[in-house]
């Protein structure tokens, strides 16, 4: 299912043309609601894509809004000027008037395909759990603006993975992407790899060579473990970031670069600052957009999905067995530990199983010996209030689900006011992308 916001002062002409039998899509997979520019009171949750009309006053006011909640294309009679100014403002994409089938069943594939990649997850991160999908929400969310992100999260959470998704969806997708591990490099090195250097300013600097940043101009930069950097270069980080220009090593004048930064870290920052080792300053700059990924034992919910994608994704290795699956006594086991390495030691468990596996299906001999010695689960007792919430949030996401997200009809199921409902749904941060 494909939410589709149409926001025009000609929205039914526009349905017609979506609801055209050479569309692509089936009508099912479709849920469209028109909505005038002159009103302004537009529903935004339960979208995944608009269409913005620009021949009407106060499109950029409307763009400015829609685009922090789902990509936007726009469209208009011809005019270049009005299509560079949406684009400049975040616009997704730009479609002229007359519009056609072909033209909207071209943009729609595209969404389509990044929107319902997986059914499961976000692209390649995968979880159904209520934690990802707020996880996911934030991500959209974070794509569709300029702000910088902090990911925090235990090692091996997926930090990564949720930086190269942001920076995807994002408008400056078609730049680079350019990652800088921190924590694996000595503060020299950093410098030079991050500022790069001109030829001749330290002994072996050969040749002049662009850094990171320069590099990524128009992309994303993504610092990795930030938490280990030296004060010293925290100062030089911040500073790239407020001033938005580098000077390469050994070099005479300032180079702009535009570029967003993503940093991760595994550390609590705030523990770090109260000891002085990290700069709030710069925390504060980084952390605009923070995005919280809970450990996997803490959305344990999470655990046969992921053990099915990681079968798919490694069995291939084995060109002498056809591994089709695992056993029930072996998920078993997986779903009762709790994994100190988190999605990433779940993968390796994966791997490891089989390559070892001796028949189609991975049995719990195929497992780490310390997982079956210690088969009981080290269930966590939720504090009642978390138990009350989430129990409240599955209950409202299904109620949602079944109404196909029309507010007003599941709010009549759930025996409450729609108002109600639409304030539960944005303090319980429910966000409607996969459903
Ligand atoms: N939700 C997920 N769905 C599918 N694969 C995942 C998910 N989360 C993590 N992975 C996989 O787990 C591995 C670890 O992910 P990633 O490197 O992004 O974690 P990280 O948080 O950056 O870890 P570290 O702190 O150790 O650097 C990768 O192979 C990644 O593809
Ligand atoms: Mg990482």
């Amino acid at each position: 299912m494909l939410n589709v916001l149409i926001v025009s002062d000609e929205a039914k002409e526009i349905y017609t043309l979506f609801k055209s039998n050479s569309f692509d899509l089936h009508a099912e997979d479709l849920k469209l609601k028109g909505n005038s520019l002159r009103n302004n009171s537009t529903e935004l949750n339960g979208y995944d894509i608009a269409f913005l009309d620009l021949d009407t006053e106060g499109w950029q006011t409307r763009l400015l809004e829609l685009r922090q909640q789902m990509p936007v294309v726009t469209f208009s009679k011809p005019d270049t000027k009005r299509a560079v100014e949406a684009m400049k403002l975040g616009a997704a994409d730009y479609l002229e008037k007359p519009l056609t089938t072909d033209a909207f069943n071209d943009v729609i594939g595209r969404y389509k395909k990044k929107i319902l990649e997986h059914k499961y997850g976000f692209g390649e991160i995968l979880g159904t759990s209520m934690p990802m999908q707020e996880v996911f929400g934030l991500i959209k969310k974070a794509a569709a603006g300029e702000s910088n992100v902090l990911i925090t999260g235990e090692s091996g959470t997926g930090k990564e993975l949720v930086a190269r998704a942001i920076h995807r969806w994002s408008p400056r997708s078609e730049k680079s992407f350019m990652t800088i591990n921190c924590s694996a490099i000595p503060d020299t090195l950093l410098e030079s790899e991050l500022f790069g250097f001109e030829k001749g300013a330290f002994t072996g600097a050969i040749q002049t060579k662009k850094g990171i940043l320069e590099l990524a101009d128009g992309g994303t930069v993504f610092f990795d473990e930030i938490g280990d950097v030296s004060p010293l270069f925290q100062t030089k980080v911040l500073r790239v970031i407020q001033e938005g220009e580098i000077m390469r090593i050994g070099g005479t004048h300032h180079i702009k670069v535009d570029v967003r930064v993503i940093a991760a870290t595994n550390k609590d920052l705030k523990i770090a600052m109260s000891k002085g080792a990290f700069r709030e300053d710069l925390f504060y700059r980084l952390n605009v957009i923070n995005i919280h990924i809970p450990s996997l034992r803490e959305r344990e919910d999470d655990i046969p999905l992921l053990v099915k994608h990681f079968i798919e994704k490694h069995a291939a290795k084995r060109k002498d067995l056809l591994i089709k699956g695992i056993t029930n006594d072996a998920m078993n086991i997986l779903t009762n530990y709790s994994y100190p390495g988190n999605v990433r030691e779940l993968e390796n468990i994966i791997e490891r199983a089989i390559s070892l596996a001796n028949s189609p299906e991975i049995l719990p001999s195929d497992l780490p010996s310390f997982l079956l010695a210690n088969p009981q689960k080290r269930k966590m007792i939720p504090k009642l209030k978390d138990a009350i919430l989430t129990t409240e949030k599955e209950t409202i996401v299904s109620a949602l689900h079944e109404s196909n997200w029309n507010i007003s009809h599941a709010a009549l199921k759930l025996g409450i006011y729609r108002q109600q409902l639409q304030k539960k749904i944005k303090d319980l941060k429910i966000t409607p992308l996969f459903h």
